[in-house]
C-alpha cells in the first residue's frame, strides 16, 4: 500500500516524528475496446477481460462497462462477494440486485419457473438492456434478492461484458456502480470520482450508449408490469409479448403510496439517481431561474428550448450556466448523468431542469428526473 510521511508542526514550532498515512491505492483502470462488428477482441482487451475475469472467480469486485450504465460486477453465486457491493455502495441489504447472464441458457439455471413472456421478452430484446424479474431458483443466494422469491435478470448488450461472464463462468450480480442514491456513471470517470480507491479495478469501455438503466419488467404478474421506465420502451414490450403495458410512471403519489407497502421495486425508492447539487425540476424555468440568480444563487440550468429569445437573454447573467439539452429523449438520456456529473463539480447552488415532454417516449428520462429533484 502507497504511504507519504506528513510531518507535523508543534506549537513551538519544532518537526516532531513523521506520521505515516495510508491511502488504498486507486484502482487499476484497464481499456477495452471490442466493437459489436468484430469476432475476437484485440490483444490489450483480451488480456483487460481476463484480468478482470479472474478477479470476479477469486470474488473481488470488477467495475464493467454495459449498454446502459457502468456496472459494479460480482461473481452472483458468491455470498461474500455480493456483500461487498452492498458495502462498497452503501446500499441497504432490502434493495436487490440485476444478475447478468451471458446468454438465455444462463438465465434458466437461475429460474425456478421461465414464463412465456419472460421467454418472449429475452427473444426480443436480449442482449439488450431489458431486466426481467422472474421466480428464482435456489441456487440464487438469497442476499442477491434481500431475501425475496424473484430474481431480476438481464444479458447485456454489449460483446464485451458477455464476454467477461463467460471468461468467469458465473453470472454477475451488478447493480450500478455509484454510491447508494447517487447518480449513475455513464464513463469510467464517473465511477473513479464515484467509488474511487473502494474498489480494485474498472474496466473502461468509453461512455455508455443508452445513458439510463435498464427497463425492469415484472414477470410474475400478469399483465407484465414495468417497475423502472427504461430504453426498452412499454410501446415496444406491447408489441414483442402481445399483451398491453402500461409505462409505469411511478410518479409521486403512486411512490409514496408504494412505499408504505412493500415496494414491487425496492430499489425504486423516492429519491435516487441524484445530484449532490438541489436539482429543481421546472414546468416554468424562465421565471424561476431569473428569480433565482436575483437572490444570489449560482445557477446551472439545463435547458431545453435554448434558443428561445427569453432563454438568450437570460444567458448572459452573472451566475447562470445554461446548459442547452438535446430535443429528442434518446440523445438526452445518453447525456443526462454526464451533465449532471459535470455540473455537480462546479459548485454551482441549484440546478434549474425544464420539464420535458409528456409523451411515453420520454419515459424513461422523465422518471430519472422527477427522483433527481425528490
Ligand atoms: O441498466 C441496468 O439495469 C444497470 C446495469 C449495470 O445493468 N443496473 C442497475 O442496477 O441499474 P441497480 O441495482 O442500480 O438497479 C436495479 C433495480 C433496482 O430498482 C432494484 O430494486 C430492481 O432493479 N430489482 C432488482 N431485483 C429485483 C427483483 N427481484 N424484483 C423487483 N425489482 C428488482
Ligand atoms: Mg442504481
Amino acid at each position: 500500500m502507497p504511504s507519504c510521511s506528513v510531518f507535523p508542526v508543534s506549537a513551538t514550532g519544532t518537526v516532531m516524528t513523521p506520521v505515516p498515512v495510508h491511502r488504498p491505492p486507486l484502482p487499476i483502470l484497464a481499456k477495452i475496446n471490442w466493437p459489436e462488428d468484430v469476432q475476437t477482441p484485440d490483444p490489450a482487451t483480451a488480456a483487460a477481460l481476463a484480468a478482470a475475469a479472474e478477479r470476479l472467480v477469486n470474488g473481488q469486485l470488477v467495475a464493467i462497462p454495459t449498454e446502459t450504465v457502468y456496472g459494479l460486477a460480482a461473481d452472483a453465486m458468491d455470498a461474500d462477494a455480493v456483500a461487498q457491493i452492498f458495502q462498497v455502495k452503501g446500499r441497504p441489504a432490502t434493495n436487490p440486485l440485476i444478475v447478468h447472464v451471458s446468454d438465455e441458457s444462463m438465465a434458466q439455471t437461475l429460474v425456478s419457473q421461465w414464463p412465456d413472456i419472460a421467454q418472449k421478452a429475452a427473444t426480443a430484446f436480449w442482449p439488450g438492456p431489458l431486466t426481467v424479474v422472474v421466480p428464482k431458483a435456489d441456487v440464487v443466494p438469497d442476499i442477491v434478492t434481500a431475501n425475496g422469491q424473484t430474481v431480476a435478470l438481464r444479458c447485456p448488450g454489449l460483446i464485451s461484458t458477455r464476454r467477461l461472464i463467460e471468461l468467469a463462468k458465473c453470472p454477475v450480480a451488478a447493480p450500478s456502480a455509484n454510491r447508494s442514491e447517487a447518480v449513475s456513471p455513464t464513463t469510467a470517470q464517473h465511477v473513479l470520482e464515484g467509488l474511487g480507491n473502494r474498489i480494485g479495478m474498472i474496466l473502461d469501455g468509453g461512455p455508455c450508449k443508452h445513458g439510463l438503466e435498464s427497463t425492469v419488467l415484472d414477470c410474475t404478474v400478469y399483465p407484465p408490469k414495468i417497475l423502472r421506465p427504461g430504453p426498452i420502451s412499454a410501446a415496444q414490450l406491447t408489441e414483442a409479448i402481445g399483451v398491453e403495458i402500461h409505462e409505469s410512471e411511478n410518479d409521486s403519489a403512486e411512490q409514496h403510496e408504494g412505499q408504505k407497502k412493500a415496494l414491487r421495486s425496492p430499489g425504486n425508492q423516492h429519491r435516487h439517481y441524484a445530484p449532490q447539487t438541489q436539482l429543481i425540476l421546472s414546468e416554468d424555468a424562465t421565471s424561476l431561474v431569473p428569480q433565482l440568480v436575483a437572490e444570489g444563487h449560482r445557477i446551472g440550468w439545463l435547458s431545453h428550448t435554448p434558443e428561445k429569445p427569453a432563454v438568450r437573454a437570460l444567458a448572459a447573467s452573472a451566475g447562470l450556466l445554461v446548459v442547452p439539452m438535446p430535443k429528442d429523449p434518446t440523445t438526452y438520456a445518453r447525456s443526462l448523468y454526464a451533465t449532471l456529473h459535470a455540473l455537480d463539480q462546479r459548485g454551482l447552488d441549484r440546478l434549474v431542469v425544464d420539464a420535458v415532454p409528456a409523451d411515453s417516449e420520454w419515459a424513461a428520462v422523465r422518471d430519472r428526473l422527477k427522483r433527481a429533484a425528490t
